[in-house]
């Protein structure tokens, strides 16, 4: 991929101290945790390799002289001290656990973005009046434990701390047992409690689709995040002997999940290639050739950015499974459900003039992603700055981004937190 963000102009002050090298060098260095064969990572979310990247987070943050929290949920946060004390900090940051085959930049990205910035600020004696904070949020993608945004929607109150770590993974472990295996080996993190206040938060991430790429923008002025339902949908029947059974006494999970997918793709089906519908998981018990099977478990993501929308589609599913589940039953479970949001103008007012005064290139975007970044547009203002990424692909081993569209990011990020901080 062509970098865009290459500019043969270096800006002075803390974007001019931005270096592409490091945030590079950084980014492979903590791909090594959680290290595919075909390039990517599998990092789960409180896993021994989520803890090997905290620790490389930590380690790099006190390097450059920055004092390491976390909480009770395990949100890990570095800051920079401000010169005025008292002040609620400008937040940045964004997640270290990674889908089962995911890359080297969903989430990290926006970690090492925030990094860069602190020691960018410190190569530039660049002092703010307000304390600059980096944070990885705990379960982001949601596919060790569901939902994702786990850390966020704690910190931002949606749900209290001891119920969210309640949620298993598909082998039975509790996240709060997870969690107290990571946290074992961090003693040296302080804890301190749930939520704080904060001036503003601002995510950089890559797009994680094709529009910047395709309008030759190295960044993208994030607008808002469409919204997203899930749903977890167990299809129960009978097991039965796959030789003597006939049809019509069977109760086949399978045939009756296979009919309620075939129903739900067409209730959206949508001309417009608007609605985001996806079955990721689908679960067929025992899963032996010669049983008829007995259970089958889906999962459903819907997203849609107009909240009418998703509201008319998203009630239909429980009717929809239920007319097409024959002679099984049903459960319906919604997981998540997250409206659309709209960035805060002022935060976004700030991104736009640092993209107009370092001179690059941009396009105005929302997020088709979910990020922490909307549940912390609940509790202060919030904004995300994109970066392209190669044809768009992510939450794939393929995913890449170019060196200096990374830069780019990381100088945008960089001049907005010390405005904010500032401010
Ligand atoms: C996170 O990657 C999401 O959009 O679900
Ligand atoms: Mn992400
Ligand atoms: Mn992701």
């Amino acid at each position: 991929m062509t970098g865009l963000g290459s500019s043969a102009r270096k800006p002075a002050g803390v974007a001019g101290a931005v270096d592409e090298g490091r945030l590079w060098t950084r980014h492979m260095d903590m791909a090594r945790h959680g290290a595919l064969a075909r390039g990517g990572v599998n990092r789960p979310a409180l896993s021994a390799e989520d803890g090997r990247a905290r620790r490389l987070m930590a380690d790099w943050a006190r390097a450059l002289g920055c004092a390491v929290f976390t909480d009770p949920v395990g949100n890990l946060f570095v800051r920079r001290e401000g010169t005025e004390a008292g002040l609620a900090p400008v937040l940045t940051g964004s997640h270290l656990d990674t889908q089962p085959t995911g890359g080297k930049f969903d989430g990290s990205y926006g970690v090492l973005a925030g990094l860069e910035a602190i020691e960018a600020m410190n190569d530039a004696g660049i002092s703010t009046h307000r304390p600059v904070e980096v944070v990885a949020w705990t379960n982001e993608e949601g596919s060790r434990f569901q939902p994702g945004c786990l850390g966020s929607c704690v910190f931002a109150g949606r749900t209290g701390a001891d119920e969210a770590l309640a949620v298993r993974d598909r082998d039975g472990i509790a996240a709060h047992d997870a969690l107290a295996a990571i946290r074992a080996g961090e003693p040296d993190f302080l804890v301190r409690p749930v939520g704080f206040d904060v001036h503003a938060y601002v995510e950089a991430h890559i797009e994680q689709g094709p529009l910047l790429e395709k309008a030759r923008v190295p960044v993208g002025i994030v607008t808002g995040i469409q919204g997203t339902r899930w749903f977890a949908i167990e299809v129960l029947g009978e097991e039965a002997h796959a030789g003597t059974m006939p049809r019509r006494h069977r109760k086949d999970a399978f045939v009756a999940a296979v009919a309620m997918v075939g129903a739900l793709d067409r209730l959206m089906h949508d001309e417009d290639d608007v609605v985001r519908f996806t079955i990721g998981r689908f679960e067929v018990s025992p899963g032996s050739p010669n049983t008829v099977p007995g259970r089958v478990f889906f999962t459903i993501d819907f997203r849609h950015p107009d909240a009418h929308t998703l509201k008319r589609l998203g009630d239909q599913v429980q009717a929809v499974c239920r007319a097409h589940a024959g002679p099984c039953q049903v459960g319906i479970e919604e997981t998540f459900h997250a409206l659309p949001c709209a960035f805060d103008p002022m935060v976004v007012d700030t991104v736009r003039a640092t993209v107009r005064d370092l001179g690059f290139p941009a396009m105005e975007l929302p997020s088709g992603a979910n990020h922490d970044a909307k549940f912390l547009a609940e509790i202060c203002p919030t904004a995300m700055i994109f970066v392209p990424c190669e044809r768009g692909i992510s939450h794939n081993e393929a995913e890449s981004a170019s060196p200096s569209d990374l830069a780019a990011g990381a100088q945008v990020l960089a001049e907005t937190l010390v405005r904010l901080a500032n401010a």
